[in-house]
């Protein structure tokens, strides 16, 4: 039997090339070696500020958007959260066995109550506790993920240890996994890539947009002359060649940089190129998609169900060895 994994992606913006490349494409490598499972994760989307009238077309958007990079419905489940309450369910019992202290040092709480400080509401603080319901409702002994969430699948870890020591061995303690870009910065070259900053490029990215992206995006800042040699270490914009560029290239743009044969605007232009030809089909795809919510609605639907089932049988267990029933 194949070993189960689970991950999710929150509808909260634009899926973005760092979520691609940190999530969604180590996604699609690992549908066939595991029995996968990932969930839209709107209740998580809920514990920031949001317009409620938008919310469905993100849901539908991002599960597009996911099917349109590769992920294939019919080899995984695709589900949204909220459709099955065992999530909620499940969260309030691990609740109980979450020292308050822990949450406290989640990095991700703390940065999002100080870019939110008029709603630091409880759903934020208890997020990393939800995470752990996803994971622990089906079982999940895998969670491919970036870097931001190493910490909340280590805590995921100690909940189920603690659950397992308490009540009776039920569930896996969950192991991350990382994909080869595990933080990918965003186009000032300073903070992470990420949905809620104007720093991303989207996956469904129009041409002309990510052209006009990449030619402003931060460079080697040392660099501050055409001739200057510029250093591609240091360069958030060669990184990205290493994901679209191809291997001769990515060495022509390292050499020629270095002896200032090429400028800045010439190495964007290259990116540009590349970023366009990678990203085409799965932009044509996804926007197709949006074109037909029903259709995402009916995979979502099917997989929803899919879930139900299994969140229900382990909700069974967990009430029985807690002497809930
Ligand atoms: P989110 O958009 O926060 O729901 O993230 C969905 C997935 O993408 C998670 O596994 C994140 O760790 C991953 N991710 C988000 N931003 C980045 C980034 N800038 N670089 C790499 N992975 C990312
Ligand atoms: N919190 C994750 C993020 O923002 C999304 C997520 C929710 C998730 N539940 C999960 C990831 C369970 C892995 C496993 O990226």
């Amino acid at each position: 039997m194949k070993k189960r994994l689970f991950s999710g992606i929150q509808p909260s913006g634009d899926v973005h090339i760092g979520n691609y490349l940190g999530a969604i494409k180590n996604w699609i490598t690992l549908i066939d070696d595991y029995d996968c499972i990932f969930s839209i994760v709107d209740y998580h989307a809920i514990t920031v500020e949001y317009d409620p009238r938008q919310m469905q077309k993100r849901i539908i958007n991002a599960a597009a958007v996911n099917i349109g990079a590769g992920l294939d419905p019919d080899r995984c489940i695709l589900f949204v959260q909220s459709q099955v309450p065992e999530h909620a369910e499940l969260t309030w019992i691990l609740n109980t066995l979450t020292p308050m202290g822990l949450l406290e040092r989640m990095t991700q709480y703390k940065d999002k109550s100080r870019q939110n400080e008029k709603n630091v509401n409880v759903g934020l603080f208890d997020y990393p506790v939800l995470q752990t319901a996803d994971i622990l409702l089906y079982k999940g002994g895998v969670v491919p993920i970036g870097e931001d969430q190493l910490q909340h699948v280590e805590l995921s870890r100690e909940i189920a240890r603690k659950f397992n020591m308490r009540y009776g061995e039920l569930f896996p303690e969950p192991q991350h996994l990382l994909s080869d870009a595990p933080r990918i910065m965003g186009l000032d070259g300073k903070t992470k890539m990420s949905k809620s900053m104007d720093n991303y490029i989207s996956l469904i990215e129009e041409p002309g947009t990510i052209w006009k992206k990449l030619s402003r995006a931060t460079t080697d800042e040392n660099r501050k002359r055409r001739d200057d040699p510029g250093n591609p270490d240091i360069c958030n914009l060669y990184t990205l060649h290493k994901y679209f560029s191809t291997e001769t290239e990515i060495d022509k743009v390292n050499r020629e940089c270095r002896s200032a044969e090429i400028g800045c605007i010439d190495c964007k232009k290259i990116l540009s190129d590349n970023m366009i030809k990678v990203l085409a089909p799965i932009r044509e795809k996804s926007l197709n998609l949006m074109d037909k919510p029903e259709e995402v609605l009916e995979v979502l639907d099917a997989g929803a169900k899919k879930c139900q089932e299994i969140a229900r049988e382990t909700m069974g267990k967990v009430r029985s060895l807690m002497g809930l029933r």
